[in-house]
């Protein structure tokens, strides 16, 4: 019988290679730099299956070089790099890789968190440096953690997971969502649903955890940051274009917050000048998922819902399963 052709973008890991080698003939890139928008589209050309990375964009143009393709599994939680209209139009079943990778994100916004507020790496640049002259009482003071407001925008799984840790932290949390979170929920995590304005007002972290839509692209606005206090700090690793840079940037020259701490960019893999100068922002390069255990789980969920389609069962983790209406 002939085996399923499909192209990986990425060699993944041994635990997910050892299942997609078990039932397809596969492609993989395995070249350092990742595969050009060219290559992609020429390898995918005759393929049944594409295992993806959400910095390459599964379009019209792709499905056009394609016609053989029936499943595209972005190894990503977030998928606005697949359009996912143009996946049902040629029936292609869209996947993509939610749940395992909640808490060790949410763990990660609270790695910035602290450290922002702490100014870590501001320490650790002067102890490198060679001139730090010892201890001293007015030495990079930080902002405290403890007891303060935490905002969360983005109530699902991993701003839940947030709030979850910030019981530690005897924080207030306040929340914002599009759709109100259970009252147990609220409960469990001691958390109080407020609109965006108060969020932004009585603030001393916000940590953004909204998928990027039409109507969250640039949600921290120059509007938006003048609504918050001036010793608050920002934490985004949700969507790089949730934030506008130009406007963070300006708002942290005029001291109208204090500091921000970001994971992911407007336009990656570049980032804002401004942001690059700036003492008073954390930049870390889009690994808020990034343990071994997670990004592991990550590619073997994306070959499993591909082996899935492939077997004749509904991919447990399909964008589109129900407009294709997939049993
Ligand atoms: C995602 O999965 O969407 C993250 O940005 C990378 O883990």
């Amino acid at each position: 019988m002939t085996r399923s052709k499909i192209l990986s973008t990425r060699p993944l890991f041994p635990a997910a290679r050892e299942i997609l080698e078990r039932h397809f003939e596969v492609e993989y890139w395995t070249q350092a730099r990742s595969i050009s928008r060219r290559e992609l589209l020429n390898r995918v050309a005759d393929k049944d299956a594409l295992i993806c990375l959400l910095t390459e964009k599964v379009d019209e143009a792709l499905l056009e070089a394609a016609p053989k393709l029936r499943i595209v599994a972005t190894v990503s939680v977030g998928h606005d790099n697949i359009d996912e209209a143009a996946c049902t139009q040629r029936k292609v079943v869209a996947v993509h890789t939610p749940g395992v990778l909640d808490d060790t994100t949410a763990d990660f916004a609270w790695t910035l968190l602290m450290a922002v507020a702490r100014r870590l790496l501001e320490g650790d640049a002067w102890m490198r440096s060679g001139t730090w002259p010892g201890w001293d009482l007015d030495q990079l003071l930080g902002g405290d953690v403890w007891g303060k407001t935490l905002g969360v925008i983005g109530f699902g799984r991993i701003g839940r997971g947030v709030a979850r840790r910030a019981q530690g932290f005897q924080m207030r949390v306040l929340y914002n969502d599009a759709v109100r979170a259970p009252v147990e929920v609220e409960k469990e995590l001691r958390a109080e649903f407020v609109d965006q304005d108060l969020l932004f007002r009585e603030s001393d972290f916000i940590s953004l955890h909204v998928p990027l839509l039409p109507g969250t692209r640039h949600l921290i606005s120059r509007e938006n940051i003048r609504k918050m206090k001036p010793t608050a700090f920002l934490i985004n690793t949700s969507r790089g274009p949730v934030v506008d840079e130009a406007a963070l940037a300006e708002a942290l020259e005029k001291k109208i917050i204090a500091g921000a701490a970001l994971d992911v960019y407007e336009h990656e893999p570049k980032v804002h000048p401004a942001l690059v100068a700036r003492k008073d922002v954390i930049l870390s390069p889009h690994i808020a998922s990034a343990s071994v255990d997670t990004r592991t789980k990550m590619a073997v969920m994306a070959v499993e819902n591909v082996v899935a389609f492939f077997e004749g069962r509904r991919p447990p983790n399909a964008l589109n399963a129900d407009a294709l209406g997939l049993k």
